[in-house]
């Protein structure tokens, strides 16, 4: 998520400020998750508005109108969703 989703939802946002506050630079703030809601819901990926957005291709965001945005490969959200469902450690 650094390399993906970071220049975005991080403190050096593209956009000025991380979306909707939400930043996916490291551990604690992935956790914390936006201003909303907890993007991550430990044990269960399928109730985590991160893993939702990613299969739906809903994120990551495209850039500027002219570069459609890359969706992450289906491993790597599957990736992503096993570490949900296995605890969400810091590891
Ligand atoms: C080009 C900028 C951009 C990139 C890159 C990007 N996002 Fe976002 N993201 C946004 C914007 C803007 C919003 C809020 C817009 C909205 O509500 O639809 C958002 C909202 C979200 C939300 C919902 C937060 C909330 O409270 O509504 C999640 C989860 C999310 N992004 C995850 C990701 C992940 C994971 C990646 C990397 C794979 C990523 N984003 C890449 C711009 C981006």
């Amino acid at each position: 998520m650094q390399g993906k989703c970071a220049f975005c939802h991080g403190p050096n946002s593209v956009a000025g400020a991380p979306p909707n506050g939400l930043e996916l630079d490291n551990y604690d703030n992935v956790m914390r998750g936006s201003n909303f809601f907890p993007v991550v819901q430990v044990g269960n990926p399928e109730a985590s508005t991160l893993i939702l957005l990613l299969r739906s291709g809903g994120m990551p965001a495209s850039a500027s109108p002219d570069t459609p945005s890359v969706p992450l490969p289906e491993e790597q959200i599957n990736l992503i969703a096993r570490w949900i469902e296995q605890g969400a450690e810091n590891n």
